[in-house]
């Protein structure tokens, strides 16, 4: 089994489609506390995780909990798609401002396993939706080499759930 070692003062980001497993990958992992999820922050919002006509707000307090977090030191995971290049930029220069690490988790699993996991729980995004993440997926696995995280790792299907995570 890997594992992985990470420093107190890290910023988890997870980045991968709809249903591919990152909330599932936190809860395992981390502190309830830990985890900062943009689902959760629109939820705070107006009482539902899929309403998007909240998502500027949400996103709001996605950043600002994580920069507070951060500015305490404390290990972070931040829980949301950030598929597009400009939110995982954002996330590293939270990180980068309060002098804390990064790393960066991709979840490679494939569109079948994401749209069938995506109907096995109670939230479901739209398919069409996902098909769209799966593209920016690609890129971003391309992208994340030069975006200089302290450390980086791409989980195929499976893998994330074959590793160990030592906080030192
Ligand atoms: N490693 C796994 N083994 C078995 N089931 C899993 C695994 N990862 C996730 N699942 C199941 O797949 C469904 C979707 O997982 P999860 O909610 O973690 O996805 P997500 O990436 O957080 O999606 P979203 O971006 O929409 O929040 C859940 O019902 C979860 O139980
Ligand atoms: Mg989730």
């Amino acid at each position: 089994m890997k594992t992985i070692q990470i420093p107190k003062n890290t910023l988890v980001i997870l980045c991968g489609p709809a249903g591919c497993g990152k909330s599932t990958f936190a809860r395992k992992y981390f502190l309830e506390t830990q985890i900062v999820s943009s689902d959760r922050c629109r939820a705070l919002i107006s009482d539902d995780e899929n309403d998007l006509s909240v998502s500027g707000m949400a996103f709001k307090i996605f950043h600002l909990l994580i920069d507070m977090r951060l500015s305490q030191g404390r290990l972070t995971v931040a829980d949301s798609t950030a598929l597009d290049r400009s939110a995982r930029i954002r996330l590293k220069k939270l990180a980068d401002k309060n002098n804390c690490h990064t790393l960066l988790a991709l979840f490679n699993v494939p569109l079948e396993l994401c749209l069938k996991q995506n109907i096995s729980r109670e939230r479901n995004v739209e398919p069409a939706v996902i098909k769209k993440h799966m593209q920016k997926l690609g890129r971003a696995a391309r992208a994340i080499t030069e975006e200089e995280y302290d450390q980086h790792y791409v989980f195929d299907q499976g893998q994330a759930d074959q590793v160990a995570i030592k906080v030192t």
